[in-house]
This record gives C-alpha cells, structure tokens and sequence, in this order.
C-alpha cells in the first residue's frame, strides 16, 4: 500500500511497513538528525520541516497514513475543544490529514498515558473525531514482548478504517506470538538480542557501538533498575537522565549503560542501520521508535488486505 508518515522520527514504523512490502510515498519530520538517520538508512523522500508548515492539499494521494501524535492539548477541562487547543496543533494536522486525503486506513502509535489522560476522556475524545472523520476506529494496548521484541514496551496502537470499506477489508490486529509463559513461543531475553556483541571498550567495528558515561546506580525506577539478562529488556527510552538527557538501559554487566547499537538492536533495528547525531540525538531517535520487527507485523496486514482487495 501507499504510506504517507506523520512525525516520522528515525523511521522504525516506516521500515518495518516498508519490509512488508509496503511504500513510504512521503515522509515528515522537524528534527535534522532523525530526517539524516531516515535519508541514509531509508529513503531521501522525507521532508525536513515544521509539520506546521505543511499544506496537506499538496500531499501525495495514499492508502494509509501512519504516525503517533503528541497530545500535551488535552487537559481535562478543555476535553470538548480538543481540536482548537493550540498546543493540539500535531494532534489536528494528523486529524486533518485523515479526514482531507480519506485514506483506507491509518495507523497511529502512543504512549501508554494517552489511555488514562482527563480519566480516559481523552481517548474517548479522539474516538469520537476520528469517527467524525470518517472512520471505525480499535485502540489497542500492546506489549512488543509478545511479538517477539526483546523489549516489555507497551504502547497504544490506534488502527483506523474507513467507514465505507466493507467486511473482507477489516484490518486483523495482528496476533500475538511470544508470551511469558511461553506460548506459542517464549519472549526474546536481553541477553538472545545482544548477547553477541563485542566489549565497546575494544577495538571492532560495529557501527554506532559507543555508549553514554552516565553512571550506573540502582534506585528502583526507571534506567535505574538493574538488567536480567534472561528477561527482555526494559523500555528503552527517549529521555531521562536529569539533565535533558536520555537514560540509556544499563548493560546486564552492571559496569556500564547499553551501547546505542545495543539499544537499537533491542528496538529490532537492522546491525547494518546507521544513526546519524550526537550520542544523545541517536539515543532519543531510538527511544522514539516504534520495533521495526512489530510495524513489519502491522505491514504485512496491509498486505494482506491489499491482495484481498485485488481478488
Ligand atoms: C515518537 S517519534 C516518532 C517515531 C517514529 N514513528 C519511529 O518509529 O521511528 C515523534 C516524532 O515527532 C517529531 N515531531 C515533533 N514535533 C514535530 C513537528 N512540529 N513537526 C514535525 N515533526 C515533529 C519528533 O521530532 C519525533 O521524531
């Protein structure tokens, strides 16, 4: 299917859709080290730019428009204006893309908060202009441990379909294929994802396998809790460190924080993919993205329903 993607980051969504067999005809984002990272790794068609400043009639016609939105506007005593509050800016370009170009589908990713936010009014809000829009709407709470990600992230997958679409063309979340308890198979640990690594502190040649000198201390929260190497890992993080830094996952050795390589492959990252920006820049991309190995999942869905629609 055609994608258009939103708030693109470094491209995790875009990849994994794109390795199903999908194609990212245009591409947006405002931070240059992300836009760098996406134009080396997949494609040179994104845009460097403050969405803001984008016309959407000049967009490409599309199948599906992908991209998580953030929501900062939707505090509960303003839960009925959502789509005036200027600080939902990002959250109303995403709803009006959807609505102008009519896609087939769309995708959007979010944080977990969004299903608690103004005690679930939120979400409940952005159901119901989603549905305005034009579209049957599933919120879906997921934990990419459970598709095999060596990562117990959990984040909210909105899936939209247009209303006019019709039963054969339902889009099937995909089912999960790892669990704790081990079926069908067992979650990926830390230590299967990473394990193979040389020591960063010696000579080799694995790109981006550089890591943050932020000390290693356990104190029971986030980034600060120690690593077990048969469990999957943490959520790796975009930010955190106290200084407007990001918190690197320490390294289940106790002695340092994860290499950005490291932290990467635990986001499913490909070894051969390369981050462009300082070492706090490439960590946050990181920390942003959706598993590549999950968004290939939703990508083959679309394939899936793309063949359906062709019988
Ligand atoms: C959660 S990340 C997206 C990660 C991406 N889906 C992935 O899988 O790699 C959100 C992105 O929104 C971008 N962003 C925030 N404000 C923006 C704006 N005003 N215009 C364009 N992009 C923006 C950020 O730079 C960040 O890369």
């Amino acid at each position: 299917m055609q994608i258009i993607s939103l708030f693109s980051g470094a491209g995790g969504l875009d990849l994994g859709l794109i390795q199903a067999g999908n194609t990212v005809v245009w591409a947006n984002d405002i931070d240059k080290d992300a836009v760098a990272t996406y134009k080396e790794n997949i494609s040179e068609h994104i845009v460097c730019d403050d969405i803001k400043n984008i016309d959407i009639s000049t967009l490409p016609d599309c199948d599906v428009v992908v991209g998580g939105f953030p929501c900062q506007g939707f505090s509960q005593a303003n839960m009925l204006r959502t789509l005036d509050d200027d600080r939902n800016q990002l959250y109303k370009f995403f709803y009006n893309t959807i609505k102008i170009k009519q896609p087939k589908y769309f995708i959007a990713e979010n944080v977990k908060g969004i299903l608690s936010l103004g005690k679930g009014e939120a979400i409940k809000r952005i159901i119901s202009d989603f549905e305005a829009a034009g579209f049957i709407t599933s919120v879906n709470l997921v934990n990419m441990a459970n598709y095999g990600v060596p990562q117990t992230r959990q984040r909210v997958i909105i899936i939209g379909q247009r209303k006019n679409l019709g039963d054969k063309m339902k889009f099937h979340f995909p089912v999960p294929t790892h669990s704790r308890s081990g079926e069908p198979k067992p979650w990926v640990s830390i230590e299967d994802a990473i394990g193979h690594f040389p020591d960063p502190d010696k000579e080799n040649n694995v790109l981006n396998h550089i890591y943050s000198a932020y000390k290693v201390s356990y104190r029971n929260f986030t980034g600060h809790r120690e690593t077990d190497p048969t469990k999957p890992s943490p959520t790796i993080l975009a930010r955190g460190n106290g200084k407007g830094g990001v918190c690197a996952i320490p390294h289940y050795n106790g002695k340092r924080r994860l290499t950005i390589r490291e932290s990467a492959s635990i986001q499913t990252f490909p070894e051969t993919f390369h981050f462009n920006g300082t070492m706090g820049s490439c960590y946050r991309q990181i920390g942003n993205a959706v598993p590549v190995k999950f968004a290939r999942l939703l990508g083959e869905e679309l394939i899936r329903l793309e063949k359906e629609e062709n019988i």
